[in-house]
């Protein structure tokens, strides 16, 4: 009788892994995972073969454009995101930190360090799910890298200088390491950013070969991140949210156009005292003291594409200027017109920075996991609002924001008002059934082994 001994002693071990396999009822929400490539333009998957970014809208939830926040810049509009509030609100307001008395600026990489530019009393998500429980990360997301209100982000890579923006090698390591966060160390919430196509849609231009080249690359990566999911059994354990921060459009340049040089118009050396221009559409000055009116005069009618306002009388649907950090003077262009200083330097041949309206400043939405439905298409959407969505996905009770739910939630499955735990209760239960028969069939196999090997030992006796 030793097959049937044996089979005792293995019992208690298969109820024990049955019982620890797959932990049901521990939580009652799923893991997310949030990644923005930078500058991707709500149309760049159109004029390309995106084989995985198709099979994504089958899969899961496309949005037709996302809408990013004026100014449709990098820090800005990564912030919003993270926190559902306005540029205004949260304030950071530009890519760069800088001190109009004191004359400096910050870079965008060199800002990511310093919790003075990002913390303004906004809680970004990652700490505000800390606070509720969450195990939260940022690999390289603007911000990610500051402390709020005294906190950091449990785990948070920042850029290096040296960062290289497109080593699809280092992308695949990196998505590679994010699911060791989620699968070994059990990470709730995971920001993950990629700079590019920001880089090469600045550098040669949205329509260009080069452009088309890069997205399929971030194709390719979307492609080995399922995979990745599927490596790491995250599949039914995991949503993943892939957006961005603003578009891309053609620099217009002369003969083409009048381009924008401020020193046309003004004397610089008589009336201003600090600017930040030469970051695509939008442009801030102070004037030396006194001599505010008569910028704002020499400035006013200087260009047709260029829209100059005091700080007071900016358009408030832009949700913008209405922040201690927003400079005396504020202008924005048609979209294409770069703001230039003091010279035409001609770096970039693509840009960002418009008017958040403009169709080339669009950017993208898509999803897919165990919450979201498939092959749905949503109607186009304001950024804002994938705050609430998250929160509600991590089961986070959110802090006051200017998103709303009502705009996201129609993605979800389990959107019909039913309790939010059901989906994910049914699917423990499912879970636990799995289970169960996993151990009846492995329990009869051992039985007919163990009746087949005492037959055996009889015969032979
Ligand atoms: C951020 O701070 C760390 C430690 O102070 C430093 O080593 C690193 O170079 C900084 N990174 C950037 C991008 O400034
Ligand atoms: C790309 O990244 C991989 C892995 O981090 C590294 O081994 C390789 O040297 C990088 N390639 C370049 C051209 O930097
Ligand atoms: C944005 O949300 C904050 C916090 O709830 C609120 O104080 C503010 O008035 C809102 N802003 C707008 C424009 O609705
Ligand atoms: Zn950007």
């Amino acid at each position: 009788m030793t097959g049937l001994r044996s089979l005792a002693l293995l019992l208690p071990l298969l109820l024990g892994w049955a019982s620890g396999h797959p932990a049901p009822g521990r939580r009652s929400f799923h893991k997310l995972l949030l990644i923005s490539f930078d500058g991707f333009r709500w149309d760049y998957d159109q004029d390309v073969d995106t084989p995985n970014m198709d099979r994504l809208v089958k899969e899961g939830v496309k949005a037709k454009y996302l809408s990013p926040p004026f100014v449709t810049m990098t820090s800005p509009s990564h912030f919003t995101t993270i926190s559902g509030r306005w540029v205004e609100e949260h304030g950071v307001i530009h890519n760069m930190l800088y001190n109009s008395d004191k004359g400096w600026k910050y870079d965008f990489k060199a800002t990511q360090n310093k919790t003075e530019w990002w913390d303004n009393g906004v809680l970004p998500l990652w700490i505000t799910a800390q606070r509720q429980g969450r195990k939260t990360a940022s690999f390289h997301y603007p911000g990610g890298g500051a402390k709020y209100d005294g906190e950091p982000v449990q785990r948070s890579l920042v850029e290096s200088y040296s960062h290289p923006d497109s080593n699809e090698t280092e992308w695949r390591e990196n998505i590679d390491i994010v699911m060791d966060w989620f699968k070994k160390e059990d990470f709730d919430f995971v920001t993950l950013y990629y700079g590019e196509p920001d880089n090469v849609g600045h550098r040669f231009g949205p329509e260009t070969e080069n452009r088309r080249v890069m997205i399929q690359q971030i194709d390719r990566t979307i492609g080995y991140l399922r995979e990745a999911i599927e490596r790491h059994g995250l599949t039914e354990h995991l949503n993943v949210i892939i957006t961005s921060d603003h578009g891309m459009t053609t620099i217009k340049m002369k003969p083409e156009v009048t381009e924008i040089l401020l020193t046309n118009y003004v004397k610089y050396r008589d009336l201003v005292k600090f600017d930040l221009v030469d970051y695509g559409g939008l442009g801030m000055i102070e004037a030396k003291p006194g001599q505010e009116e008569n910028l704002y005069q020499a400035l006013k009618n200087a260009h047709p594409s260029l829209h100059v306002y005091k700080k007071e009388e900016f358009p408030k649907h832009f949700h913008y200027a209405n922040h201690k950090r927003a400079l005396p003077i504020l202008m924005y262009t048609d979209p294409g017109y770069n703001i230039n200083g003091r010279l035409i330097l001609h770096i970039n041949k693509g840009d960002h920075g418009f008017d958040n309206s403009v169709m080339d400043m669009k950017t993208i939405f898509r999803a897919f996991g165990p919450d979201f439905k498939k092959d749905y298409l949503a109607e186009p959407f304001d950024s804002i609002h994938i705050y609430p969505l998250m929160c509600k996905l991590l089961g986070v009770t959110p802090e006051p924001h200017n998103g709303s739910l009502a705009v996201t939630e129609g993605m979800l499955r389990d959107s019909s008002g039913q309790n939010p735990g059901s989906a994910t209760a049914s699917k423990t239960m499912h879970n636990v059934v799995i289970g169960l028969g996993t151990v009846t069939a492995v329990l009869f196999v051992l039985f007919i082994a163990a009746v087949t090997y005492t037959a055996i030992q009889r015969k032979k006796t």
